[in-house]
Parts: C-alpha cells; sequence; structure tokens
C-alpha cells in the first residue's frame, strides 16, 4: 500500500503554468491571483484592447493590495508589485498561449456557441495531460464540453466578483470528471488562498442555485405589491443580516445578467416554479436600465 501511495503521489498533476482565456472583469482577477501565488500566468483574449485594460488593472489593484501589505514601505510596495507582475504573460494567440499551459481556465463570454467552438480547439493545442476548465455561471458543463474526447481532464472553477477579494471557489465536477483532475483542481484553489466547495454539474451550482431564485422571489413580493422594493432591501439586511438587499444585489450583478441566466434555466427546466422569468425586470433591462453598470437598474447610481 506504500508503492500504491507513492505512486499516486507520482501521478498526482502539479499546476505551475495556468493560462486564462478571457482577460475581462474575472480572467483578469484570476490571472492576478494565481501570479500573487507565483504560478506562471498566460492571459489571453482576441482583443488587443481587453489585454492592455487587463495589464492596467492588475496593476492597480496590486498596488492597493501592496498599500495594505507593506503601510509604510514605498520600495517593499513596488517589489511586491513588479515582482508579482512577473507572473504575467498576454498573448492574442490562443494557441501559442495554452500550448505549456497545466491549467486552462476559460472566462470568456457567456455563449454556449462560442464556448464550445473554443474548447474544440483548446484541445487540439494543448498538452495531452492539461486540464481544461470553464468559469461558467450558468451552462451546464456536459453541454460546454459536448464535442471534448477527454472528458475526464475536463471541469469547472467557478470564481466570484471581485475575484482577489472573494474567498470561495467552486469546484465542479460533471459525470465524467475523474477523481484526480479534481483533487488537482481543489489543490489550485488552495494554493491561490481560495476556500474550495464540490459541486455537481447542475444548474447554478451552490450559491447561485439559492441566490438567484431569491432574487426572482423578491421581485416577485414586490410585483404582487406585497412590500416596496426598499422595505425588502432593508428587512433582508436587517433582518438576515445580508450585506446588501436583493435589489442592490441585481443591480450590482446586473440586470441583464441576472436576466440572461434566469432565461437560459427557465428553457431548460421550464416546469421549474423557482426559474421562472420576471415581467418587472424584463421590463427594466427593456429599457435599458442594468443596474450599477448603467447608472440605473432599480436604483439610480452617480458616477
Ligand atoms: P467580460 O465581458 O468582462 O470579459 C470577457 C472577455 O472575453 C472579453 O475581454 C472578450 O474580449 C473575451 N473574449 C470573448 N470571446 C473570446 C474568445 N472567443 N476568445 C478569446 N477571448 C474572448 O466577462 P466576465 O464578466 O469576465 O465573464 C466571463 C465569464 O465568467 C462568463 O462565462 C461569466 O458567466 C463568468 N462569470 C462571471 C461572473 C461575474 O460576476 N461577472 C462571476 C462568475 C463567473
Amino acid at each position: 500500500s506504500n508503492r500504491l501511495l507513492s505512486t499516486s503521489k507520482v501521478l498526482q498533476k502539479q499546476v505551475q503554468n495556468v493560462t486564462i482565456i478571457g482577460a475581462g472583469l474575472m480572467g483578469s482577477g484570476i490571472a492576478q491571483v494565481s501570479a500573487q501565488s507565483k504560478l506562471n500566468v498566460v492571459l489571453v483574449d482576441q482583443n488587443d484592447a481587453a489585454l492592455q485594460k487587463a495589464t492596467k488593472g492588475i496593476h492597480s489593484s496590486l498596488a492597493r493590495v501592496a498599500k495594505k501589505k507593506f503601510a509604510e514601505d514605498a520600495a517593499a510596495q513596488n517589489k511586491f508589485v513588479e515582482g508579482t507582475t512577473k507572473y504575467i504573460k498576454t498573448t492574442t494567440n490562443i494557441n501559442e498561449g495554452v500550448k505549456d499551459a497545466d491549467l486552462v481556465i476559460e472566462a470568456i463570454v457567456e455563449n454556449i456557441d462560442v464556448k464550445r467552438k473554443l474548447f474544440a480547439e483548446l484541445e487540439k493545442n494543448v498538452k495531452s495531460d492539461a486540464i481544461l476548465t470553464t468559469n461558467t455561471s450558468s451552462l451546464k458543463l456536459s453541454d460546454i464540453g459536448l464535442n471534448l474526447k477527454n472528458k475526464q481532464n475536463f471541469g469547472g472553477l467557478h470564481f466570484f466578483n471581485p475575484v482577489p477579494m472573494m474567498k470561495l471557489l467552486e469546484v465542479v465536477r460533471h459525470a465524467e470528471t475523474s477523481d484526480d483532475t479534481f483533487k488537482t483542481l481543489n489543490d489550485y484553489g488552495k494554493a491561490i488562498g481560495k476556500t474550495t466547495v464540490a459541486c455537481k454539474d447542475t444548474p447554478g451550482f451552490i450559491v447561485n442555485r439559492l441566490l438567484v431564485p431569491y432574487m426572482f422571489e423578491a421581485l416577485r413580493m414586490v410585483e404582487r405589491g406585497d412590500a416596496t422594493m426598499e422595505d425588502v432591501d432593508i428587512a433582508m439586511k436587517l433582518g438576515a443580516g445580508y450585506p446588501m438587499g436583493p435589489f442592490e444585489l441585481t443591480d450590482y450583478v446586473g440586470l441583464d445578467t441576472s436576466k440572461f441566466i434566469m432565461d437560459g434555466w427557465h428553457k431548460a427546466y421550464p416546469n421549474e416554479p423557482l426559474f421562472k422569468p420576471s415581467d418587472l425586470l424584463s421590463k427594466k433591462v427593456a429599457e435599458g436600465k442594468l443596474g450599477r453598470k448603467s447608472g440605473e437598474g432599480f436604483y439610480k447610481y452617480t458616477k
């Protein structure tokens, strides 16, 4: 049994090179936390402007971390920022960007066709034992990975926004994810300082499966005229101890994003009453009231 143990140790993959595809809000955060843990990061985007914006964003986010870490010491702050950014390379060439990766994390647009196409392409260009993962919030892994030949090396890493602040990482295994892959993904999560929870390939995993129907139930409560939206937000903050009420939270997440998630789930599970769309939300989205990012959602925001 000792020999078995040491054999499994040798077989256990170690993640050293991480390639992140999609340098938006999530991808840049994932790149930052991976680099902070001294992993070699390649950040890929089809759009060079996105890479430049991400590089700038990571730099200022690291500067904030450094200020907290090394309060009075400007030289130490500098060393931390430069030392960390050194671990991040960027490229618009996806095939080039993934060729040395032990782990690929996909964080591109939430569109099933675009993701499927990307994964088919990825599989042709990565090392045979590379692990491929998606950061999807609302799509099924079994759909995204439908055309993959090696489904054992495929799983989910669902991060939370803002990635450097939020402690949780949902590690998702679909029916064919191997134990070895699942373990490596958990080890990666711990290496970057996250607390991991194990999820199956079900809509919304743990957090969004509970949170999104709760947000929609709040909408229905207001639609019925049972309470005002202001009172619902006050009630959940002071009565349940939540940091934001459900309407403030929907403004933060984006009304369009919330609608997109629910529409997808409703289509896949038409008989699930918890996944019923909301007229109030659809009306706001049609009016271009998307939440904080557009200056108005359920509340008005001044920039
Ligand atoms: P974003 O719109 O900020 O960034 C997406 C980036 O991907 C853009 O820079 C775009 O140029 C790039 N991109 C699009 N298609 C590409 C392709 N085929 N190849 C290479 N690059 C491509 O999006 P965000 O918010 O970062 O979301 C990314 C993913 O993470 C989505 O699947 C989303 O559902 C998921 N997610 C989002 C969360 C959030 O709070 N925003 C939370 C957890 C997961």
